[in-house]
C-alpha cells in the first residue's frame, strides 16, 4: 500500500477545489473539438534520464525546476519503459503499444509499414480538435518515423528541430591540447560554439513561442517538447560543472561486472567507446572498466547536463506560467524512452539493458486543480529557480505513487485526464486495430477525495508489473550488442518487474516471424529488491524449478 506523500503547502485547504474540478473533469462528455474548456497539454520528454533528480531522492542533483514541477505533480516512483533505446521506446509509448506489437527493437523500420497503421498520442489529440506541435527530440529521427516525426498524421504544424543540433557529433569540444575533438565529455564556452547556442535553447525558445501564439488560439493544444540532454555527448554550457566539484563525486557503489551476469545480458556500451576522448583510454572489449579518474568525469558531466536541461524546463515552465497558461495546461514530464543511463553500476554505461538502471524512468503529471490548487490571478506556480542558487533541499514533494507503471499506458493516460474518451483495451493480436491501448489508464490514481488515501481506488503495488525486454544477436557481447538490427536478433531478453523482484529470460527468438521461444531459455536472471536493490546478485540458478518461470510465459 502506498503510504500518501507529504501534503503539498495549502492542499487542505484546497480540497474543496480540487475535488470539485475533478468531478467534472472526469465525469463529464469529452471537452475536446475548440471547446474553450479543454485542458492543454505540454509533455515534456527528456533523453535518456535516470532517476537522477531531486524529486527522486537524489541528493547531489541540482534539479530545483523539475523539482519544482513534481511539488504540484503527481509523482510515479516506479515506472519503466518498455525497451531501453530511443527509437523503439519512443514509438512504443506514442502508439501506446509494446515493442513486440510496433515490431521495432531497432532503428530501421516506420510502424505504419512494418506492424499496423497505428494512431499516435499527438494523431488522436489532433483527431479530437488539437492543434498539435513538435519542438526538438519526440519522435525519434529517420526510418522510424518515416523521415518526418510521423507527420502528417500526428502534427498540425511541420515538427521544429533546432538549427544547431547538427553539431552535437562534430569536432566541437575543447581538448586539454587545445584542439577540437568529437567527445564524449563537451563542456562548451557558449561564445565558442557554432551559431553561438545550443539544441535545447533553440527548443525552449521555440516552444515559448508556440506557447505565446497558443493563448489566443480557440482551440486548446497538444505541445511535445523533447529535450536532447543528459544523451551524449555531454555538450552543455561549461559553467554548470560547478555545481558538481569532482571531489564531490562518488562512483557507483557496485561498479564490477558482477560475476552472475549472464553474459548475453552485459551491453558492452559501444557508442561511449567511440567518442575520440574515451578511444584514447585504450579500453580492452567488452569488459575492461574504464579508469576511475574518467568515470568521475563521465559522472560529473552527466550531472551537469541534467542541471542544465533543468534550467530549460525551469524557463519554459516559467513562460507558461506569465501566459497564464499554468491554469489550463496540463504538464507531462517523462525521460523518452530512452529511459534511463549506467553510470558504471554493473561495470555497464549507457541504455541497452532489462537493468533498474536503465529500464526505471521519472513520470509525473501536473493537472490544474487536480494535483495541486489553480492558480489565482497573477499567482506563479512555476517561478523560475536559478539551480546555482537554489535551495531545492526545501523544496516539499508532491503526491506519489509506489505502484509499478509502464511508459506505454501514458496514451490512455493523457487521453484521459484531457477528459478525452479512453481507447479500448488492445485485442491480442491487434496488428489491425488503428486505435487501441496496451498499457492502463492511469486514471484512478489522480482520485484524491482527501488527505486520507481511499484505499479502494488505489491499486495494490504487489499485484503491479511492469515488462520490458531487450534484444541481442549473440550470447556473448560483441560489436552490435547494444542496438542489433532487426534481422541480426538471435536472442530476447524479456523482463517483468514487480515490487519485489526484477525476473529475465533471455529465450531464443526469430526475427523473420517475430516469434519467441520461451522453451528455448538460453540464460535467466532474478534479483530481488529488498536484499539485493543494485542488481548484483543473480539468484536465479537457485530458484530453477520454482513458480517464476511460468509468469513469462504469454
Ligand atoms: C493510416 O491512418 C491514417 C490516419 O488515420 C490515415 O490517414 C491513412 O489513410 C491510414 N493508412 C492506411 C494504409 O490505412
Ligand atoms: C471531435 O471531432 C471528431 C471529428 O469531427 C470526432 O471523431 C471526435 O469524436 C470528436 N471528439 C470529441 C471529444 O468530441
Ligand atoms: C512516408 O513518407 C513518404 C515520403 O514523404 C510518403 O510517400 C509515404 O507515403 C510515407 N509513408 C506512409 C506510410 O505514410
Ligand atoms: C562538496 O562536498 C563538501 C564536503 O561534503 C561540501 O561542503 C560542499 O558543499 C560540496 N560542494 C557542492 C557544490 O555540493
Ligand atoms: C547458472 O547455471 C548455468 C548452467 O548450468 C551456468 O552456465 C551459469 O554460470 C550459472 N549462473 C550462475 C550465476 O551461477
Ligand atoms: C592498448 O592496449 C593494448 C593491450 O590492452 C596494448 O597492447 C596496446 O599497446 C595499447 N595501445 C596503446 C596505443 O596504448
Ligand atoms: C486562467 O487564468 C487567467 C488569468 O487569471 C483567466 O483569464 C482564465 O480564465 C483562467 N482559465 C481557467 C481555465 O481557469
Ligand atoms: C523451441 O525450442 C525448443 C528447445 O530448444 C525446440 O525443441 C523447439 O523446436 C523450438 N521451437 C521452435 C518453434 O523453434
Amino acid at each position: 500500500v502506498s503510504p500518501p506523500g507529504p501534503a503539498p503547502s495549502g492542499a487542505r485547504l484546497a480540497t474543496g477545489l480540487v475535488l470539485g474540478s475533478f468531478c467534472t473533469l472526469l465525469g463529464s462528455v469529452a471537452p475536446g473539438n475548440n471547446s474553450k474548456d479543454a485542458l492543454n497539454v505540454l509533455l515534456i520528454i527528456v533523453d535518456d534520464l535516470r532517476l537522477s533528480l531531486g524529486c527522486y531522492g537524489d541528493k547531489l542533483i541540482r534539479s530545483p525546476n523539475i523539482d519544482q514541477l513534481a511539488s504540484h505533480s503527481l509523482l510515479f516512483q516506479n515506472a519503466f519503459a518498455q525497451q531501453a533505446v530511443c527509437a523503439p521506446s519512443r514509438v512504443s509509448f506514442l502508439t501506446g503499444r509494446r515493442p513486440d506489437t510496433t515490431r521495432l527493437y531497432d532503428f530501421n523500420s516506420y510502424w505504419r509499414v512494418q506492424a499496423g497503421n497505428f494512431s499516435t498520442i499527438p494523431q488522436y489529440f489532433k483527431e479530437n480538435g488539437y492543434v498539435t506541435m513538435s519542438v526538438g527530440k519526440v519522435f525519434h529521427p529517420g526510418i522510424s518515423s518515416n523521415h518526418s516525426d510521423d507527420s502528417p498524421y500526428s502534427w498540425s504544424v511541420l515538427p521544429y528541430h533546432p538549427s544547431s543540433e547538427k553539431y552535437e557529433n562534430t569536432k566541437t569540444c575543447k581538448g586539454p591540447d587545445g584542439e577540437l575533438h568529437a567527445n564524449l565529455i563537451c563542456p562548451v564556452d557558449m561564445a565558442d560554439i557554432p551559431e553561438g547556442t545550443l539544441p535545447d535553447k533553440q527548443s525552449t525558445k521555440k516552444a515559448i513561442q508556440l506557447l505565446e501564439k497558443m493563448k489566443t488560439s480557440s482551440s486548446p493544444f497538444f505541445l511535445a517538447v523533447g529535450y536532447h540532454k543528459p544523451h551524449i555527448p555531454f555538450r552543455y554550457p561549461k559553467e554548470f560543472q560547478k555545481l558538481y566539484p569532482l571531489e564531490n563525486i562518488t562512483l557507483a557503489p557496485d561498479p564490477q561486472v558482477p560475476p552472475g551476469l549472464p553474459p548475453v545480458a552485459y551491453n558492452p556500451w559501444m557508442d561511449i567507446r567511440q567518442r575520440e576522448d574515451v578511444e584514447a583510454l585504450n579500453l580492452s572489449v567488452p569488459y575492461g572498466s574504464i579508469p576511475v579518474d574518467f568515470q568521475r568525469k563521465i559522472r560529473q558531466s552527466y550531472f551537469a547536463s541534467v542541471s542544465y536541461m533543468d534550467t530549460q524546463v525551469g524557463h519554459l515552465l516559467s513562460a507558461l506560467d506569465d501566459l497564464q497558461l499554468a491554469n489550463s495546461t496540463i504538464v507531462a514530464f517523462t525521460s523518452d524512452h530512452e529511459p534511463g543511463w549506467a553510470l558504471g553500476e554493473h561495470g555497464e554505461w549507457a541504455k541497452y539493458s532489462n537493468f533498474d538502471v536503465t529500464t526505471h524512468v521519472p513520470l509525473m503529471f501536473y493537472v490544474p486543480g487536480r494535483t495541486a490548487p489553480l492558480p489565482e490571478a497573477g499567482e506563479k506556480l512555476f517561478p523560475y529557480i536559478d539551480p546555482f542558487d537554489s535551495i531545492s533541499e526545501l523544496m516539499e514533494p508532491g503526491r506519489q505513487v509506489q505502484d509499478l507503471v509502464e511508459l506505454v499506458s501514458l496514451f490512455p493516460t493523457l487521453a484521459g485526464l484531457a477528459g478525452l474518451h479512453v481507447p479500448p483495451r488492445c485485442p491480442s493480436p491487434s496488428f489491425h486495430v488503428e486505435l487501441c491501448r496496451e498499457g492502463h489508464s492511469l486514471l484512478n490514481h489522480f482520485q484524491f477525495h482527501d488527505l486520507e488515501e481511499d484505499l479502494t481506488l488505489r491499486g495494490n503495488p504487489r499485484e503491479s508489473i511492469a515488462y520490458s525486454q531487450y534484444p541481442r544477436p549473440a550470447d556473448y557481447p560483441q560489436w552490435n550488442s547494444d542496438k542489433p538490427s532487426l534481422k541480426d536478433i538471435k536472442f530476447m531478453g524479456y523482463s517483468i518487474r514487480t515490487i519485489d523482484y526484477r525476473y529475465t529470460v533471455w529465450v531464443s527468438f526469430n526475427p523473420h516471424e517475430f516469434l519467441a521461444n520461451f522453451s528455448d531459455v538460453h540464460a535467466g536472471e532474478l534479483y530481488f529488491v529488498d536484499s539485493d536493490p543494485l542488481q548484483d546478485y543473480n539468484m536465479y540458478n537457485e530458484t530453477q524449478g520454482g513458480d517464476l518461470p511460468q509468469l513469462l510465459t504469454p
